[in-house]
């Protein structure tokens, strides 16, 4: 595009700051500059700006909606266990026959956590101290020995993460998996605004942006490849996690088995919301469609419905583990899609319009994002099953307090101390009930609890204050 051109393209969509250093930039700065403008998507940035950006309540609340169904983490009677039992087996024939790949979205900045790197790069097992990437890795490798099938990881970054996360992968020789079986791409990016609509500048030939959200990954997982790549291997169902959740259960054979059974195309794991306004998303029916609602929108009234036993009307909280037929993300690019977008008020670094740059030391400005669960009303059919949050749900987000790794390291162990207990070993506990040892069960030992049983004869007496590594 010729200088003249982006120059008109600029002023109609009030963005003209873009180009307040173009006088102060050499050739290669500009050219730099001028791709990133060419990048932008101008046809929906007025409509950003004015719905998003602009327009602090911009998330459209549905006017009817009701709660969703779903199964239940045991079933409910005879006929139920016979379902869960077929799942089981479906799913385990899944698996071991390649149809099932991992894949974990890992673009996100972690700025919560304040972590220096990749989040999937933070320590965090209980003894040995293994990152995130690690557990994962380990966990996949545990479930090739155990189906006798390679599965692949497919990892979505970001350009500001990618190339740090794939040197990472290599340093550590891809935690022993086979390079090949290992697919690390990038999703996309979305310019951040400040609150005036005005695209930020990181620097005099940068735009300031970040990546587009965990839904980005339903564009990238077709734009990377990676679709093409699963379907060459025959895979056809993605079992979708996210990287800060050390507990998640990737080969889940009742899961992907009740989602095949029902012939869904996105599937979701639920947990029993602790109260009525914990910081999860609401699964919802709307229009007969899986729906999730924020916490922050479902309004108060709805979230304190209780049914005539107690429970919660909304009781059902998402976790973000879902499995999404490749077909579904094939289907969803060749037809085109888009998903909403989500406003969020963020300090984001930029230089002001005199060159400075600027650290912001409060919010100032906003970036846009897309959520994966909003494909879900896009779905033909979609399941959920729920889980024990006690077995499936540790996210590490915050740097302390609720969601840190501290609770995270805690609820690893709780869990490694239920699956031993429930195999019959002595775990010695504090008069409060949690554990008084630290316990760290490799994937290699267990992947999950009925694993325990046929390891006993190489589980060591555990003694209070013991750290116990089982591998
Ligand atoms: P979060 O929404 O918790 O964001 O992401 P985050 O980036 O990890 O942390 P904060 O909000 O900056 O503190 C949930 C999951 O989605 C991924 C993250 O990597 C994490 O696994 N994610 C998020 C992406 O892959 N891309 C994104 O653009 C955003």
């Amino acid at each position: 595009m010729k200088l003249e051109d982006v120059k008109k393209l600029l002023k109609t969509h009030e963005q003209s700051q873009l180009l307040a250093f173009w006088e102060q930039l050499d050739p290669a700065g500009r050219d730099n500059l001028l791709t990133q403008i060419e990048q932008l998507d101008f046809s929906k940035i007025d409509d950003w700006v004015a719905n998003y950006v602009k327009n602090p309540s911009s998330a459209a609340v549905p006017a009817d909606f009701a709660p969703a169904l779903s199964y239940g983490s045991v079933p409910k009677d005879a006929e139920q266990r016979r379902k869960y039992n077929e799942a089981r087996e479906l799913g385990r024939k899944l698996i071991s026959g390649g149809r099932v790949a991992a894949f974990a979205v890992a673009g996100g900045q972690g700025t919560r956590l304040g972590f220096d790197g990749p989040k999937g790069d933070f320590p965090i097992s209980p003894v040995k101290n293994k990152t995130l990437f690690q557990i994962f890795a380990e966990t996949i490798a545990a479930g090739a020995k155990k189906y006798r099938r390679a599965c692949p990881w497919y990892i979505m970054t970001s350009p500001l993460n990618y190339e740090q996360t794939r040197a990472i992968f290599h340093s550590n020789n891809y935690y022993g998996l086979n390079e090949n079986d290992v697919f690390i791409f990038q999703q996309g990016t979305l310019p951040n605004f400040d609150f005036d609509g005005k695209i930020l500048l990181a620097d005099k030939d940068k735009i300031a942006c970040s990546p587009d959200g965990h839904g980005g990954s339903l564009k990238a997982l077709y734009t990377s490849g990676a679709i093409e790549d699963m379907k060459k291997r025959g895979v056809e169902f993605i079992s979708y996690f996210q990287i800060d959740n050390p507990l998640v259960n990737i080969f889940d054979p009742l899961f992907i088995g009740l989602h095949a059974l029902d012939e869904a195309e996105m599937s979701s794991k639920a947990l029993i919301k602790d109260g009525p306004k914990e910081k999860v998303g609401n699964f919802c029916l709307v229009d007969g469609r899986v729906t999730v609602i924020e916490y922050s929108d479902l309004p108060d009234r709805e979230a304190e419905k209780r049914n005539p036993d107690g429970s919660l009307v909304f009781e059902l909280g998402s976790i973000a583990i879902h499995i999404i037929n490749t077909n579904f993300v094939e289907k969803l690019n060749a037809e085109g899609f888009t998903l909403p977008l989500h406003r969020a008020v963020k300090k984001i670094p930029h230089i002001d319009w005199t060159g400075k740059y600027i650290e912001p030391a409060e919010p100032n400005g906003i970036k846009l994002e897309s959520f994966v669960f909003d494909a879900l009303p896009l779905a033909s059919k979609s399941m959920i099953l729920q889980t024990v949050r006690s077995e499936e749900f540790a996210p590490v987000k915050n740097a302390a307090g609720i969601d840190s790794a501290e609770t995270s390291r805690e609820m690893m162990v709780a869990r490694s101390a239920d699956w031993l207990e429930s195999a019959g070993v002595a775990v010695p506990r504090r008069p409060d009930g949690t554990a008084d040892c630290v316990i760290e069960i490799a994937p290699s030992f267990a992947l999950e609890k009925a694993d325990i049983k046929a390891k006993l004869n190489q589980i060591p007496e555990i003694k209070p204050g013991d750290s116990v590594y089982l591998a």
